[in-house]
């Protein structure tokens, strides 16, 4: 809806009952329907107004991740909203084209409120990709798939039930799903189709691939388009980023999208099982449009003009109570870490000393990958990203600007995108002034 110029979308956050199984009701949270939310659509340029409607019963927030914006508008855990309270940001959606999202961050709460169902989607589109030949029909050759996986009990229900695996490693399910829906079947006319994949899981890594082994191309990642099609013909997803993908179905045969899923603990546990995640069926063979061999113009990285910043991770008493620290703290939610000074572009350099992965995750900017291990990143991780994996001993060298919205008081937040290591204080929070 647009009202005085500006787009407006109102979302109630409600319990629910979802049928992820025929016949099996089970208790949810969903954003205007019963799990997940609306895919929102939205211009790069555009003054969106949002209306949360708090109808939990109890207090959350909705965080816009991956979105430039102030502060105060951000969603994070100090935009705490009561229940039965409307929350009403307002800000200017400076992204580029991509694939966003947007999701609970109550303090202590991301990972419940997620798991049973808060978060959705939303796609900005602009001029410079609306100019590129890609598939951009929605539900014709262009979906966006929300991948996650569930656990439920013999009631079919999710419980949000953590042992002491959980807390170490993040919660994962056996029962993967697709915005919502298990083993889906995507059947299409179109030759090529863009999928924008979503890892919304609270602790799983997806590695994805066809069963066939096909090639794929990826073109863009988490804040917008790549320089130009990247192929592959399997990549991980880590919780909290996106990855848009064309995948060529011309033979007219059947593509089985497979997810090798794993933990945070995949060095010591290994693999948990390769799903399948959804099968592509096209209705006919017919011949693929060659793919653009350039996408988007992707700057280098921008020079430091201020500091360099360091951030440890670490984990004490085995991380048995999920204690994971950056620079040795927790997180506390009356501390600010530190002050970014308006306007300076940093470099964030991260290492991970603990046995586990860990997708880190920046509020308010897209940030570029300088170096992994001081070796230049892979094709799709030279875009713009919000959320990094970092592997055990990696040093990862991050570089970020920050831009036009100052204020003393409300802090952006940084964290590991694994909920419940979020939730367990692998979190800091910074302000910009
Ligand atoms: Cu996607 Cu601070 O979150
Ligand atoms: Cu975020
Ligand atoms: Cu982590």
């Amino acid at each position: 809806r647009i009202e005085d110029g500006r787009r407006v979308f109102d979302l109630t956050a409600a319990p629910g009952v979802h049928e992820f199984r025929p016949g099996i009701a089970t208790d949810t949270i969903g954003i205007n329907t019963t799990f997940l939310g609306p895919l929102l659509a939205a211009r790069a340029g555009d003054r969106l107004r949002m209306n949360v409607t708090n109808g939990i019963g109890e207090p959350m927030t909705l965080h816009w991740h991956g979105l430039h914006l102030p502060a105060a508008a951000d969603g994070g855990p100090h935009q705490e909203i009561a229940p039965g309270a409307v929350w009403s940001p307002e800000f200017d959606l400076m992204q580029k084209a991509g694939t966003f999202w947007f999701h609970g961050h109550q303090h202590e709460k991301t990972g419940a409120h997620v798991w049973a169902g808060m978060a959705g989607v939303l796609r900005v589109t602009d001029d410079e990709e609306a100019a590129l030949p890609l598939p951009r029909t929605y539900g014709e050759d262009d979906f966006t798939l929300v991948l996650q996986d569930r656990r439920f009990d013999a009631n079919g229900q999710m419980p949000y039930a953590m042992n002491m695996h959980d807390r170490m490693a993040g919660m994962q399910g056996d029962v993967m799903l697709v915005n919502g829906q298990t083993s889906p079947v995507l059947a299409v006319d179109a030759p090529l189709i863009r999928l924008r994949i979503l890892n919304g899981a609270n602790g799983t890594f997806y590695g994805l691939h066809f069963a066939d082994n096909r090639t794929f191309h990826q073109i863009a990642s988490d804040g917008g388009l790549l320089t130009a099609p990247v192929p592959m013909q399997g990549t991980i997803l880590s919780p909290g980023e996106r990855g848009e993908y064309l995948v060529d179905v011309s033979d007219g045969a059947a593509a089985m999208l497979r997810a090798e899923t794993f933990g945070a603990e995949v060095a010591m546990m290994g693999t948990t099982g390769t799903p399948d995640v959804m099968e592509i069926r096209p209705r006919s063979a017919r011949p693929a449009p060659t793919l653009p061999a350039r996408l988007a113009d992707v700057p280098p990285p921008p020079d430091a003009t201020g500091e360099d910043r360091r951030f440890d991770l670490a984990m004490t008493g085995m991380g048995m109570m999920g204690d994971f620290t950056i620079n040795g703290r927790r997180f506390d939610h009356s501390r600010i870490d530190f002050t970014v000074p308006l306007g300076a572009t940093e470099t964030w350099t991260w290492t991970n000393t603990t046995p586990m992965l860990h997708p880190m995750h920046i509020h308010d900017v897209q940030f570029r990958i300088l170096s992994r291990n001081g070796q230049p990143p892979a094709p799709q991780e030279t875009g713009l990203k919000d959320t990094v994996l970092i592997r055990p001993q990696e040093t990862v060298a991050l570089r970020l600007s920050f831009a036009d919205y100052a204020d003393p008081i409300h802090p952006y937040m940084y964290h590991c995108h694994i909920l419940e290591h979020e939730d367990a204080g692998m979190m800091g929070q910074f302000t910009v002034v």
